[in-house]
């Protein structure tokens, strides 16, 4: 055989080995614990035959607990980039075959990598995590490598979009990778992430909780909201990252992609006017509001189970993305809290920084009162959620349905935060607080003295609902700038995202704001 043939031999060997990671047997395992291998997971999120591996043969360089003679080639992650509908991403993807996914040196330095191509190319980046955490043998150096990966995670964002996908256990400090990354997706049943599991809480707290109560996806899409995004198996998950990446920019200096859609600008939806109930207290469904006006009625919701007072997520006017921001009226009233200011602050955020023009829609009659509220700092919150909206400089179209009350008209895209264009329902009623509350804060004296206050409260209570339950007051001030009828708020949204498509505007230059955090 010749030397040239043998090398040929011994590149087809070693091509083997990297694609069977930490071997057949481990490779079985992972199937029957119901998840895909790191290959097979990133053969599903991308387009066809488009990735291209870096890094195949890297081994790592540890000699302790006779790790010299335990190598595997690719360290444990296979990194590269491919295309998602024809644009490149770059992805990392830890194979819990190879020493369980933990992260050493050399793994680090493979993840560092194809994170600093993909910020000076301009192309997110996807982690698919799936890794029992620091490298054991490794010590301080695989400590290390987490630090670089967190430098880098943090001087991408709002850079490059960055996704998480927790498709296994992800525990310890290794979480704060995806908690620094856009959005992070959890597989149901098969993924568990945790700061300490239910081991060490049960020593130190005494509290028994399974893992899955306390990580799962479950757990973080309805309880902590760490994760906004899941799904039932690995296959659907990633299907759904990718869709999220039909609604992204690949970095902050681009618009998102532009998709076709028949939908007719000017379709008009008549049964919107009988949606919002006269009564100001009775509840409805925003979403069929936010559906009704989208391409095609399609709207993919960002953490539809965390903070149900608040909606948001994407969708299409004529093909092009936006981001809504939306109050439900059927839970809590629609009302603000910290939840809510937080899962809505974060998203406006993103679609600031990726160019994607923000549309809110309005109910709301305040923030929630309460101890657990004031105690767990509503105040800060809600001013991130302030803060954000601020801040913001693409393209706000806000629309008010019915209540938009105190502070919470201020907050939710006013025209006093640079809304661009603010419109209102007839029926919408702007004021500080609703009519029997402020009938009686300032009325009270005339109450107390009043023969019969039942009568003179009724009197008062539709004086002021006169003056200021509708959106008449704010329209003469130019705070709103067009009443318009709930048939045509597709039209309406279209005509001014189209008048905004090349807005520019600016915050003064600065290091950074100090946002509420
Ligand atoms: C080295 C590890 C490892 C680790 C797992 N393995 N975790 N090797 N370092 N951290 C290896 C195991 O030895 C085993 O090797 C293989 O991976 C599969 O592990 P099993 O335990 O057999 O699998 P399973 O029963 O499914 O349990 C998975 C697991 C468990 C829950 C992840 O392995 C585990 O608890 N690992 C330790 C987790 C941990 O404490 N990590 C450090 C966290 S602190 P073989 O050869 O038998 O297949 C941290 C700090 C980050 O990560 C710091 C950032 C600042």
């Amino acid at each position: 055989m010749s030397n040239k043939q043998k090398a040929f031999d011994n590149l087809t060997k070693k091509n083997q080995l990297a694609d069977l990671g930490g071997g057949e047997k481990r490779i079985q395992a992972q199937h029957q614990a119901g998840k895909l291998t790191a290959r097979e997971r990133i053969e599903t999120l991308l387009d066809p035959n488009s990735f291209v591996e870096v890094d195949r043969f890297v081994t790592h360089r540890c000699s302790d607990f006779g790790m010299e003679d335990n190598k595997i080639l690719g360290d444990g992650v296979i990194t590269g980039y491919g295309t998602i509908e024809g644009r490149t991403v770059f992805v990392f993807s830890q194979d819990f075959t190879s020493f369980g996914g933990s992260l050493g040196e050399a793994f680090a330095k493979k993840v560092c990598k194809i994170m600093d191509l993909a910020l000076k190319t301009g192309a997110p980046v996807i982690g698919l995590n799936d890794s029992g955490g620091a490298r054991i043998q490794e010590g301080v150096q695989s400590l290390a490598g987490y630090g670089d990966i967190f430098l880098r995670n943090v001087l991408a964002s709002g850079v490059v979009p960055q996704i998480s996908v927790i498709m296994g256990p992800c525990a310890g400090g290794a979480v704060y990778s995806p908690a620094l990354t856009d959005f992070i997706f959890m597989v149901e049943n098969t993924s568990h992430m945790f700061i300490t599991g239910p081991e060490v809480i049960k020593t130190v707290t005494h509290e028994d909780v399974s893992k899955e109560e306390l990580g799962g996806a479950v757990a973080h899409n309805s309880k902590s909201g760490v994760s906004l995004l899941r799904g039932p198996n690995d296959e659907a998950t990633l299907m759904m990252v990718r869709e999220l990446f039909s609604f992204i920019p690949a970095n902050n200096t681009e618009n998102p992609p532009q998709q076709n859609s028949q939908d007719k600008a000017d379709r008009l939806d008549e049964k919107l006017k009988d949606l919002i109930p006269e009564e100001p207290n009775k509840p409805y469904d925003m979403k069929t509001l936010i559906k009704s006006t989208l391409d095609e009625n399609y709207f993919f919701e960002v953490g539809p189970d965390f903070a149900k007072n608040m909606i948001v997520g994407f969708g299409r006017y004529q093909g092009r993305s936006v981001g809504i921001v939306a109050n439900q009226p059927m839970v809590l009233a629609g009302c603000l809290d910290i939840d809510a200011s937080i899962k809505a602050a974060r998203f406006v955020r993103f679609c600031d920084a990726f160019n994607i023009p923000i549309v809110t829609f309005v109910d709301v009659p305040g923030f929630l009162p309460g101890t657990d509220q004031e105690f767990g700092g509503i105040i800060l919150h809600g001013a991130k959620m302030l803060y954000a909206y601020c801040e913001a400089t693409v393209p706000k179209v806000t629309i008010i349905t019915r209540k938009a009350y105190g502070g919470a008209y201020d907050v939710m895209s006013s025209k006093h935060l640079r809304g661009d264009i603010n419109y209102a329902y007839p029926y919408a009623e702007i004021a500080v607080m609703g009519a029997d509350g402020a009938v009686n804060i300032i009325f009270r004296k005339q109450l107390k003295e009043s023969k019969s206050p039942d009568e003179a409260r009724v009197k008062l209570s539709e004086e002021y609902r006169e003056k200021f339950a509708n959106p008449y007051k704010a329209a003469e001030l130019g705070y709103i700038d067009e009443v318009i009828s709930p048939e045509n708020t597709r039209a309406k949204i279209i005509q001014a995202l189209e008048m905004l498509k090349n807005k520019v505007d600016q915050n003064p230059p600065k290091k950074h704001g100090n946002m509420p955090l």
